[in-house]
């Protein structure tokens, strides 16, 4: 990356990754066809849908950003022959463990060393309750489920603000006899509501609780797939830090349970302004335009954190070029994503010359002045995205190590960065 540059323009970011993962995992066991638009092509969501074949689903991608899925209803997967590969996606691995309690066959998933890393008895925990057979390796991948069991719905009592566990305690729910509730403390995203909903479940949701019976009977819909706001807060940043004039970010997810980076960066000061606000399927949708004005930093509110849980990497960006310290807490859960995101990003930041402090849960960012240099993003595709954003305002070139991942989440990256300013350049 050279240093600086402004941004122009607008750009359309790719599908929701958490609404592509679950629309082809529901549509897969719906009766009947299931067609998506907007689907994000990314290996993580990609490899939800290799699974889904693997399982006997037959899937078609007769153009970018549509699929097609034959479900096969609730019954009809098939045992696979060989080992599932979740590659980097946590949200694979651990909402097909919900999905894999429930079947009459025995399956395993593997994933990539990142995600054989990351702690995977937080969904197999609660699924044991409901009566399921899990092994996990030391508490993480591979996870063997032996299928062939009843399970039975339960009331679960969410410790870790996650929706992934969620959403793997109620898809094993869909097969279970019973009520299954799940309490949460935290406000986490609620996609597999919203969507299971679509697909003509009737899910329950109340203040800190959601249910449903089991059963159920899913039937084939269509869903449109907003954008990725995580994907948009990559250029929301780089806009607030660096646009010239009024720069837009189109069709912009806005599922009340996501727009904590919104929020976050609107109390450090930012001009973001919603418009066109409407509905899209069953997720609210937007477009955000944004100028570029001095930030300051902020202790950020911990109801924020799971609202924004994916986009601190750029925040933690966002609070270096600000004016005076951010500090966040209440974020344990950074670091157990695709890398320990609170000692990464520190560690990157530090090397550009800020004063960025990992703490127990969260960190404490001192504003300055970025300076050039050498920052490893770890594999961590949003780590590389938040440091492409943070040469808009270094003082020299920042090379970012270690990029190939952001294929996971957002392929189109560098060549939509590359056509509203950044300076991005590949080094082999
Ligand atoms: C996701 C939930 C979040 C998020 C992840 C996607 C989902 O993880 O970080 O990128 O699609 O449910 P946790 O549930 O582990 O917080």
């Amino acid at each position: 990356m050279s240093p600086g540059g402004v941004l122009r323009g607008e750009v359309t970011v790719p599908g929701d990754k958490s609404i592509s993962h679950r629309a082809v995992l529901f549509g897969a066991i719906a009766e009947g066809v299931t067609t998506v638009d907007g689907f994000l092509e990314s290996e993580d969501c990609l490899a939800t849908l290799h699974a889904m074949q693997a399982m006997g689903v037959s899937i078609e991608r007769p153009g970018p950003g549509r699929v097609v899925v034959h479900g096969v209803g609730l019954r009809g997967l098939k045992a696979p022959s060989a080992p599932l590969d979740m590659g980097n996606a946590g949200t694979a691995m651990r909402l097909s463990m919900g999905l894999l309690a429930g079947q009459g066959f025995d399956s395993t998933l593997v994933g990539d060393p990142s995600l054989t890393r990351r702690p995977m008895e937080r969904a197999a925990a609660p699924l044991r309750l409901m009566g399921a057979h899990i092994v996990t390796t030391d508490g993480k991948p591979p996870v063997r489920v032996q299928g062939g069991v009843s399970l039975r719905g339960i009331e679960y009592d969410l410790s870790v603000p996650s929706a992934q566990v969620k959403s793997a305690i109620l898809i094993a729910g869909l097969y279970a006899s019973g009520a299954t509730t799940v309490y949460e403390h935290a406000i986490t995203r609620d996609h597999t509501e919203r969507m299971l909903r679509a697909f003509g479940v009737p899910v329950v949701s109340a203040q800190g609780s959601v249910s449903l019976q089991g059963p159920a009977r899913l039937l084939g819909t269509h869903i449109d797939v907003p954008g990725d706001i995580s994907s948009a807060a990559f250029f929301l940043v780089a806009a607030a830090l660096a646009a010239e004039g009024r720069f837009r970010i189109l069709n912009v997810g806005m599922n009340p349970t996501r727009i904590g980076v919104i929020e976050i960066l609107r109390l450090m000061g930012a001009d973001i302004e919603v418009e066109r606000a409407r509905l899209v399927g069953d997720e609210p949708v937007a477009d955000l335009c944004v100028r570029a004005v001095p930030l300051n930093g902020i202790e950020v509110p911990p109801h924020l954190v799971p609202l924004a849980i994916d986009e601190f990497p750029v925040l933690f960006v966002a609070a270096a070029c600000a004016r005076g310290t951010t500090v966040v807490s209440g974020a344990s859960e950074l670091k157990v994503k695709e890398s320990d995101r609170i000692a990464v990003m520190a560690e990157g930041l530090m090397a550009l010359g800020i004063n960025a402090q990992a703490t127990a849960d969260g960190m404490r960012i001192e504003g300055g002045v970025l300076q050039g240099g050498q920052v490893d993003s770890h594999g961590d595709h949003r780590i590389a995205m938040a440091f492409a954003v943070a040469a808009l305002r270094a003082r020299a070139d920042i090379e970012i190590m270690d990029v190939a991942n952001v294929a996971t989440s957002f392929p189109e990256f560098a060549s939509l960065a590359r056509g509203v300013g950044f300076r991005l350049q590949a080094v082999t």
